[in-house]
């Protein structure tokens, strides 16, 4: 009897082991051997398209790759591999992808020196999520309400200095009142009414650390380097001694600053000084280039396109006389029209043109062309968001300024699918600066078309190939006379 039960037993093991194996096998063979046969996508050398780079340049290279291979092709740049993923039907994993298999950290070595080696990509990846999301936090829609007020008197202030008429380079004006703004919500009153011209000129030494080179040799010692060091050292100094009189004097502000000065990591700590000079500085960098090159371009897109300025300019009186001129946060939240007259501009305009990370493992990818490819772990991976935007199966005319796209009955961002307006990237990285950008923007054209009468006076600006946001390059003229919208 024990010798039967003995035998039972070996053999429930036996089959008990048969399933479990048997199982795991054909479990691997219908999962991962399929994958291991699906091709890589078609490759290309760089050396054969130096001639193109040189002549067309990067742009109109990438858009010919894409019409020679699909959405998916890679480069071979002598044995790194750069594969690009081409509109929203392959951009999932990219956007979406966990930091383990997918992550942008290689290619932000660039911003160690520039925030400092406390924050970001300076830290463990935990901890540098922690941090962003103290950002999110920090820039939430909700928390931008209270904003609105200090915003609004920033932009007045800044063009009751503007004379009765006039001319003026749009780009520089709009640089200036966005730093009044970043000063006045995100630095603080202390930065903002004591010493704004030194740190102005502070974050511009500190941006120009962004540059091609120094993607490629962040430590270099190049004169821009040292000014960056430079920089980064005085800025901190500045930012720690309004920290200690905050916290030393229980002075509490609402403005990003604080918001940043009283987060508190999962394990119960509160952020460092360091910590908070770097984010603080990483907010400015991140937002500043941006705004300004987004909200030149929408001033030259609307003053080159009478139809969609009437309109904005038709919304402007509608909301003056809903509001009793009050532009508050509800307000500037219903200017639909201004909106999408910036979303477009951006659309075309885009000052992320391209958007990268590095692939650790495998990953496979279906394109609208019906192709399936699997990329290997180790490429590098590119989304060039400047032709996504342009792509014609998403966007009718691409080439045309037509804020109406984005309209009701038309909405062809959406109809595109997740991931087909990625100006502000996407999933685990969407930019938290985004709804800041937008009211910023909204807030300083609103001002202009109820208060003047302006004209582009010099020829529509190309786009700087030498600045990595691709801002107008030069001057851009516009002429102002002074009016009172009704
Ligand atoms: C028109 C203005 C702006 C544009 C076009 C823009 C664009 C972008 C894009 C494309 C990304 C994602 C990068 C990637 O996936 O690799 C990003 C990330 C980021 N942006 Fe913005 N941005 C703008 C304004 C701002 C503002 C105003 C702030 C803050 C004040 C800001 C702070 C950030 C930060 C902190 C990140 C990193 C997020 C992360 O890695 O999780 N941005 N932005």
């Amino acid at each position: 009897m024990d010798m039967l039960a003995t035998r039972t037993t070996w053999l429930a093991i036996g089959i008990l082991f048969i399933i479990v194996v048997g199982t795991k096998i054909l479990r691997w063979k219908s999962s991962v051997h399929p994958l291991s046969t699906r091709p890589p996508p078609p490759i290309v050398n760089v050396l054969g398209l130096l001639p193109s780079l040189f002549i067309k340049g990067f742009g109109v290279t990438i858009n010919d790759l894409y019409t020679k291979f699909g959405s998916v092709f890679t480069v071979s740049l002598f044995g790194p591999k750069i594969t690009l993923l081409v509109g929203p039907e392959v951009s999932t994993h990219f956007f979406q992808g966990l930091e383990s298999d997918i992550d942008v950290r290689k290619f932000m070595e660039v911003t160690i020196p520039i925030f400092g080696q406390e924050v970001f990509y300076g830290v463990d990846t935990a901890t540098c999520s922690e941090q962003l999301n103290f950002i999110v936090d920090a820039l939430k829609p909700s928390k931008l309400r209270s904003l609105v007020d200090p915003m609004s008197q920033e932009v007045e202030a800044y063009f009751a200095k503007w004379g009765q008429d006039g001319i003026v380079d749009l780009k520089h004006e709009l640089e200036q009142v966005l730093m009044f703004i970043s000063s006045r919500c995100l630095l603080g009153y202390e930065v903002r009414d004591m010493m704004l011209e030194e740190v102005y000129s502070l974050f511009h030494d500190l941006a120009n650390g962004l540059n091609f080179l120094s993607f490629l040799f962040p430590y270099t010692t190049t004169p821009r380097n040292r000014r960056r060091d430079k920089a980064h050292i005085r800025l901190k100094e500045i930012f720690t001694a309004t920290i200690r009189s905050r916290r030393s004097s229980g002075r509490v502000e609402d403005d990003a600053l604080q918001r940043l000065m009283n987060s508190k990591y999962k394990d119960g700590r509160f952020t460092t000084e360091a910590e908070i000079s770097g984010m603080i500085m990483g907010l400015v960098v991140a937002g500043h280039i941006s705004s300004t090159s987004t909200s030149t371009w929408t001033g030259a897109c609307m003053l080159s396109n009478t139809k969609f300025l009437i309109a904005a300019m038709e919304e402007q009186k509608h909301i003056i006389s809903k509001y009793k001129n009050q532009i508050g946060y509800e307000a500037l939240s219903e200017m639909d029209t201004l909106h999408r007259c910036i979303k477009e501009a951006i659309r075309m305009h885009t000052s992320a043109p391209v958007l990268v990370r590095k692939a650790h493992t495998k990953f496979r990818v279906h394109t609208k062309e019906g192709e399936e490819y699997d990329i290997p772990g180790g490429h590098n991976i590119l989304v060039p968001t400047a032709l996504n935007n342009k792509l014609a199966h998403i966007y009718s005319d691409p080439h045309l300024y037509d804020p109406d796209r984005f309209g009701p009955g038309r909405e062809e961002d959406k109809v595109g699918g997740k991931y087909s307006f990625t100006t502000f990237g996407g999933g685990r990285h969407v930019c938290p600066g985004m709804a800041l950008a937008y009211l910023q923007i909204k807030v300083i054209w609103s001002h202009l078309l109820r208060n003047f009468e302006l004209k582009l006076i010099s020829s529509f600006p190309k786009a700087d190939g030498s600045k990595m946001n691709q801002e107008p390059k030069g001057k851009v003229m516009i002429s102002y006379k002074r009016h009172q919208l009704l």
